[in-house]
């Protein structure tokens, strides 16, 4: 495989394809296990990732790349293989979470927002995963709506974090997906679609003024934004044709050109609601007469995994069904990413 940023860049959003984030923390995959009754240790952690990176089918035509933890990029199969090689061998490209957290931001608001930290020794680890097998990289800023927030202080801190990851990504060899999320749930998610425009947009603007302060290539990376959408809570919410429109309009006015991919986070969207609005997109681009300059795709976490997890429900007998979920699946969100999903085919599954 090539070894070129922006070749690489260009295969993590190859038509029809997209990214399946994989890199929960062992925090956040325990959540998902308690979930459903199954004890969250080395092994079945390994068992159930294991089990989604075998859905040959699945991974080769319809995953460009998966996103690992750093416990997941070290760790081999039942059979000593190793998981990387696995993804591998399905044509899926390595990629890897290298933040180590979003943490309290100092200062008045640190009850509600958030720093991401790691750049301390990122570029010693960042040659690692390169030898790990890591062709990409992901770091997530995560911006909180709530009465007066966020702060400048809170979207310029983030937006400078990223650039200084971004560069040292591009340094090792490593395409950078860029991940500032505006938040749609969690406590003080009561906003309305228009103010997730506002600070979606004004977040994305630091971002790319960051980094172009940074130098950093915008033709070597992915940006994984947050849809414009309304807050989990908020008494009115946005029909999906607004959502899409919303979200054209705010990457249109933000995302330079040179820009070869927006991959998107699912960020507490239902599974078909998430695939509904990436068609919806593509179907709007592909009617333009104004050719768009970007492909736009998904890089879902839980709205890719939440039916594998439940058909899995931590039983080995259970692998071939979790694996028809997860295949149906990654299936939808590849039609939404060619503009082509209708609900219908959800019922054929
Ligand atoms: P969700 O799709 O579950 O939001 O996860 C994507 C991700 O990688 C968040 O950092």
């Amino acid at each position: 495989m090539t070894e070129k940023l922006e070749d690489i860049a260009l295969a993590l959003v190859a038509p029809g394809k997209g990214i399946l984030a994989a890199d929960e923390s062992s925090g956040t995959i325990k959540k998902r296990f308690d979930k459903i009754n199954t004890v969250s240790t080395e092994d079945s952690r390994r068992d159930y990732r294991e089990m989604l990176f075998r859905s040959t089918d699945a991974m080769k035509n319809y995953v460009s790349g998966v996103i690992l933890y750093d416990e997941t990029i070290r760790q081999k199969a039942k059979d000593g293989t190793t998981l990387v090689d696995i993804m591998k061998a399905a044509g899926s490209i390595p990629g890897i979470k290298v933040d180590t957290g979003a943490k309290p931001l100092a200062g008045p608001t640190s009850k509600i927002e958030t720093i991401t930290e790691g750049l301390d020794g990122l570029r010693e680890r960042l040659a690692e995963y390169h030898k790990l097998g890591a062709r990409f990289a992901k770091w997530r800023a995560v911006i909180t709506i709530a009465d007066g927030l966020p702060t400048w202080n809170c979207v310029k801190a983030n937006s400078h974090a990223l650039a200084r990851y971004a560069a040292l990504c591009q340094e090792a060899g490593i395409v950078p997906i860029v991940e500032p999320e505006i938040l749609m749930d969690g406590e003080h998610a009561s906003h309305d679609i228009d103010e997730c425009y506002r600070v979606t947009e004004w977040t994305l603007r630091s971002v790319f003024r960051e980094l172009y302060d940074a130098r950093v290539n915008l033709e070597g990376m992915i940006l994984k934004p947050n849809m414009v959408i309304a807050g989990q809570k908020a008494a009115k919410q946005a029909s999906a044709e607004e959502v899409a429109e919303k979200t054209l309009k705010c990457l249109r006015a933000t995302v330079p050109a040179a820009v070869p991919g927006i991959a998107f986070l699912s960020g507490g969207q239902s599974d078909e609601t998430a695939t509904k609005h990436l068609s919806i997109m593509n179907a709007i681009m592909g009617g333009d007469s104004v050719p768009w300059p970007w492909k736009l795709t998904f890089s879902y976490g839980r709205a890719l995994q939440a039916a594998a997890l439940s058909a899995w429900g931590g039983k080995p007998e259970n692998v071939a069904a979790g694996q028809r979920a997860f295949a149906h699946r990654a299936k939808m969100n590849s039609l939404a990413a060619l503009g082509t999903w209708d609900a219908k085919l959800e019922k054929a599954a």
